[in-house]
C-alpha cells in the first residue's frame, strides 16, 4: 500500500482498521485563526479563492498549527456560480447572488461549465496544496450539493423560510428539476476535476437540505446528489474506489434510511442527533463523520475533552471520522480547538 492510500483518514473512510480516530474540521464561517485574519486583512475573500498561493497558504494553516489528520481545500461552494452565469459577492453579511434565477428562462440560460477552463485556479490551488503538504495528510476537495446550490441560486443568499426556493419547487417542479440537474452535472465535473488535480477525497455539502420534508428531501435533494455520486463512480478518476465520497446533510435526523442509501462512502452527521442513533439507523455499510456541537468549543478544555470522549464512545472504533457537527464559529478560541484535537488523539477504543 502506498503512503497516499494508507492515511489514517482515508482508512477510516473505507471502514478499515485504524490505531485511533482521525479528526479534522471545516472552518467555513471560520475566521477563528489569527493567521487567517491576517491574510484576509490584505485581500478580499474572492481574491483569496482565486489566488492559488493564498488558498494554499490558508489551507495549510490548521494543519501546521492544530494537527488535523486531513486538510480541506480553501475555497467556497459558491465559486462555480459565476461560471454558470450567476455573479456572487461576499460582503460581511454573507454571500449575495446579484441576480437570482427564478424563472424557467433564467434556468435554461445557465450553463454547465468546464472547470479547468472557468475555475482553473481552484485546480491549480489543489496542485500547489498537494505539493506543499508533501503527503503529511490527505487533501479533501468539495462542492455544494445540487439542492443547497439551488437555494443560493434562487434565494440569492441565506434565508430563514426559503420562500423563492419553495415557490419554485412546489409551483414549477419541472423547472426546479432542470435547475437541480444542471447543478448536479456541474458538481460532478467540478469534483472530478479536483480529484484529477490531486484531491484525495471529496465532500458534498448539503447545508440546507434539512429544510425539506422527508418526501421532498428524497425528491429534491437526495435524488440529485445520487446523480452526482453515480456520475463520479462512473468516471475513471473514481472507479478504483480509492477516493472516498463524503455526503453531509445538515439536519439529517429525519432522513436516516434515505441518507444511508445515498451511495456515499461517508455520511456527515450534525449534532442534533446522537451519532450512536445514526449508526443504528444507517447500518454498517457506511462510515460516519461528526458530530460534536461546535458550541461545545466555548466550554472549558475539561468539558471539551469529556464531550469528545462521549462522541467517540458512541461512534465506536470502526468507520468514524471525528468532526464538528457543522463549521467552527468565528468566536472560537484556537486553544479550545487544540484541546479538542488532543482529546481525539488521546482516546483509545480499548476501554482504558
Ligand atoms: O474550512 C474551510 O475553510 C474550507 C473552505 C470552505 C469555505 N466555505 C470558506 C469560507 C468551505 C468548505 C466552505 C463551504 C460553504 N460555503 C458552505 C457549506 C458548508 C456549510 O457551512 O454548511 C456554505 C453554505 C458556504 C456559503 C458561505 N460562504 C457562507 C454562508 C459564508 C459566510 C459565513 C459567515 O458566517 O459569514 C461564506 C464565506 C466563507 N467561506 C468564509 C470562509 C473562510 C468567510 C469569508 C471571510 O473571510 O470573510
Amino acid at each position: 500500500m502506498t503512503a497516499t492510500t494508507d492515511h489514517l483518514f482515508l482508512r477510516a473512510c473505507r471502514r478499515q482498521p485504524v490505531e485511533r480516530t482521525p479528526v479534522w474540521m471545516m472552518r467555513q464561517a471560520g475566521r477563528y485563526l489569527p493567521s487567517y485574519r491576517e491574510v484576509r486583512s490584505r485581500s478580499s475573500f474572492l481574491e483569496m479563492c482565486r489566488t492559488p498561493a493564498l488558498a494554499c497558504e490558508v489551507t495549510l494553516q490548521p494543519i501546521d498549527q492544530l494537527g488535523f489528520d486531513a486538510a480541506i481545500l480553501f475555497s467556497d461552494i459558491l465559486i462555480t456560480l459565476p461560471a454558470m452565469g450567476l455573479e456572487v459577492a461576499f460582503p460581511e453579511a454573507g454571500p449575495k447572488i446579484q441576480a437570482p434565477v427564478r424563472t424557467a428562462a433564467g434556468i435554461d440560460a445557465l450553463v454547465v461549465p468546464d472547470p479547468e477552463q472557468e475555475v482553473g485556479y481552484v485546480m491549480e490551488a489543489v496542485r500547489q496544496i498537494r505539493r506543499a503538504l508533501q503527503n503529511r495528510v490527505p487533501l479533501i476537495g468539495f462542492a455544494g450539493a445540487p439542492f443547497t446550490m439551488a437555494t443560493y441560486a434562487v434565494e440569492g443568499g441565506g434565508s430563514k423560510d426559503y420562500p423563492h426556493t419553495k415557490a419554485l419547487l412546489f409551483g414549477d417542479p419541472a423547472s426546479a428539476h432542470r435547475l437541480l440537474d444542471k447543478l448536479a452535472r456541474t458538481c460532478a465535473v467540478y469534483l472530478e476535476a479536483q480529484v484529477a488535480a490531486g484531491a484525495q477525497a471529496v465532500q458534498i455539502f448539503d447545508s440546507w437540505a434539512g429544510i425539506l420534508s422527508p418526501r421532498d428531501f428524497r425528491e429534491y435533494a437526495l435524488r440529485h446528489t445520487k446523480t452526482v455520486i453515480s456520475m463520479l463512480r462512473a468516471s475513471p478518476t473514481f472507479r478504483d474506489g480509492g477516493v472516498p465520497i463524503i455526503y453531509f446533510v445538515n439536519g439529517c435526523a429525519p432522513y436516516l434510511a434515505d441518507y444511508a442509501d445515498s451511495g456515499a462512502d461517508v455520511l456527515g452527521v450534525d449534532w442534533r442527533i446522537d451519532i450512536g442513533t445514526v449508526r443504528r439507523g444507517v447500518g454498517d455499510k457506511v462510515a460516519l463523520q461528526g458530530n460534536l456541537d461546535p458550541g461545545v468549543l466555548y466550554a472549558s478544555p475539561e468539558e471539551i475533552r469529556a464531550r469528545v470522549f462521549e462522541v467517540l464512545r458512541q461512534a465506536g472504533p470502526v468507520g468514524h471520522i471525528f468532526n464538528l457537527g457543522h463549521g467552527v464559529t468565528p468566536a472560537t478560541n484556537p486553544e479550545h480547538v487544540r484541546a479538542m484535537v488532543a482529546a481525539v488523539h488521546e482516546y483509545r477504543h480499548d476501554g482504558k
